[in-house]
């Protein structure tokens, strides 16, 4: 695991997005894996603009994103369906054939999680899976528990996950759809390499605990630490809680390829 601490959120999401930028441009066809929350629109926000500004082609590639909730129309203002539309699928060239989320409002959702295994593998496998971080340690929707092998399946949403997305929902918890469809700590484990990016002081702690503390299935996040190739963005914030940030800033600054750039403002 590489630990990159950047001086803002801004900045967090900006190397993110020079990162899946650079693998674009090295591979045209690239499996992208995606992922939702505000954590992610500045990357996205990122995205859009290298494509308008730098011509960043996303013509060839597949999009997978990590969850989506059960019973939300597609269409449905809070759906991640509609997330993706509107914070990169409409802002870029991407196929939309090719940008696949699972079908929370399939009539057989059990049928639906090793359909969407299935397409996954259909398309190679994912080369670079993007992740966020829940407060209670979730990537995807795999809430604590969530067995560090499983596979994309259905998942009951924690009354900490309810209360964290409530936002979206008007503030209002008891609109929320109780259950998600989740990719697998399993699956997630499988992209040949995984960018998580995590900002905030609300998510300082949590953060240490995934990458510092315990293998644990109660933190799934923390299940990255057995990839063979995962970096983890963060910002000042999201650090402060890192014992090892001394040593991850020597690293980023004498052993990263992307290092170099550090006194960069546009990564
Ligand atoms: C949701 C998503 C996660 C995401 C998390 C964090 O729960 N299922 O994939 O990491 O939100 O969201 P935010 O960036 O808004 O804190």
């Amino acid at each position: 695991m590489e630990v990159i601490i950047r001086p803002t959120p801004e900045r967090a999401a900006l190397l993110t997005a020079r990162i899946i930028a650079a693998e674009l441009r090295a591979k045209p066809d690239l499996v992208l894996g995606l992922a939702t929350g505000a954590t992610m629109e500045g990357v996205y926000t990122a995205l859009a603009a290298m494509h308008r500004s730098e011509g960043l082609d996303f013509s060839h590639c597949s999009t997978f994103n990590l969850d989506e909730y059960i019973g939300l129309a597609q269409d449905h203002p809070s759906s991640y369906h509609e997330y993706m539309r509107q914070h990169l699928f409409s802002r870029v060239n991407i196929n939309r054939s090719r940008a696949h989320l699972p079908d929370g409002m399939a009539a057989d959702l059990d049928a639906e999680c090793p359909r969407y295994e299935e397409r996954i593998r259909q398309a190679g496998g994912i080369d670079l899976q993007l992740l966020g971080i829940g407060r209670d340690g979730h990537i995807g929707f795999n809430e604590p528990l969530s067995a560090l092998r499983s596979r994309t399946r259905q998942k009951a949403l924690t009354p900490a996950t309810l209360a964290q997305n409530a936002r979206y929902f008007g503030g209002d918890a008891g609109k929320m759809p109780k259950r998600a469809l989740t990719m697998g700590v399993g699956t997630i484990l499988e992209a040949r390499r995984c960018l998580m990016l995590v900002v905030g002081a609300n998510k300082a702690e949590i953060l240490a605990r995934a990458v510092e503390g315990p293998i644990t299935a109660m933190v799934t996040a923390s299940a990255l630490q057995l990839h063979p190739a995962c970096r983890v963005i963060v910002d000042e914030a999201a650090a402060a809680s890192l014992e090892g940030q001394d040593y991850y800033r020597w690293i980023f600054q004498d052993e990263c390829e992307w290092g170099a750039y550090r006194d960069d403002p546009s990564v």
